[in-house]
């Protein structure tokens, strides 16, 4: 690739459905350092809590410390039982959001129409979306990766201007390698990161070159800096490995 690359990198933990309020509220007290680090360092570093935990994150931790959701519904307001809506997060402070992770997809019948309906609804909220994408065991040995991806992304991104997606973040997490310890090799993840940009390029055109791309999918301390030497792979979304405080800071480390 000819351009340099500018986009700064991003290395984002999820939760998923662990912590106490208490235990979060720890890590997010014991991070400030580490979120000054990244900070010197030009790397944006940031957890998704729960729902629950959201508060006492974002009140804890450093101020450069993302806090992203890891969920939200698209109505501001009105009879849904169980849902939060963007004007709760934006209230805690809560800018960032993770839409259609595959755990929701296979959960709780997240569709790529419903996906779009929420990243339009936050990016009218000038908040910033990481979408999730990644296909699974099955389609991957069909060799179906690129046309999953591919409609995932048209879908999840459709009606959008340019301009909308100037800060968004695509999240690729093949399912099999997620929870596993069975990562994509780093060619794998590198060329469906590079399709995941040339169909970004085909709806955006150059703004295609500002979106990051994250991976996510078993990374860990040691393989990290691996996939972030990757030119389309910006940064990492990591699950397990983001839990334990020196496994986090690991993450950081290597990729420093
Ligand atoms: P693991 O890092 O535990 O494989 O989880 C990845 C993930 O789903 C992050 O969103």
């Amino acid at each position: 690739m000819s351009f340099v690359n500018m986009r700064r990198k991003l290395l984002l933990g999820n939760w998923k459905m662990n912590k106490l309020v208490s235990e979060a509220k720890e890590f997010a007290i014991a991070s400030r350092p580490l979120a000054e680090k990244a900070k010197a360092n030009n790397i944006d570093l940031g957890v998704s809590p729960t729902y629950l935990s959201l508060a006492a994150v974002k009140e804890n931790a450093s101020k450069d410390m993302i806090v992203a959701a890891q969920n939200v519904h698209f109505n501001d307001h009105g009879a849904f039982t169980g849902e939060i809506s963007i004007p709760m997060l934006l209230e805690l402070g809560i800018t960032w959001c993770l839409i259609g992770h595959s755990e929701r997809r296979a959960y709780d019948n997240e569709t790529d129409e419903k996906c779009n309906l929420k990243i339009k609804a936050l990016i009218a909220n000038k908040m910033i979306p990481v979408y999730c994408v990644g296909e699974t065991l099955d389609e991957f040995e069909a060799g179906k990766t690129k046309e999953v991806v591919s409609r995932q992304v048209k879908v999840g991104l459709k009606d959008l201007t340019k301009e909308d997606v100037k800060d968004l973040v695509v999240a690729y997490e093949p399912v099999w390698s997620i929870g596993t310890g069975k990562n994509a090799s780093t060619e794998i993840a590198e060329d469906v990161c590079g399709y995941i940009r040339s169909v970004l390029k085909e709806m955006f055109g150059e703004m295609s070159e500002e979106i990051r791309i994250l991976y996510g999918g078993s990374v860990k301390p040691e393989n990290i800096k691996a996939y972030l030497s990757c030119p389309d792979i910006d940064g990492a979304l990591v699950g397990g490995a983001s839990l334990k405080q020196d496994s986090y800071e690991g993450l950081l480390t290597n990729i420093l």
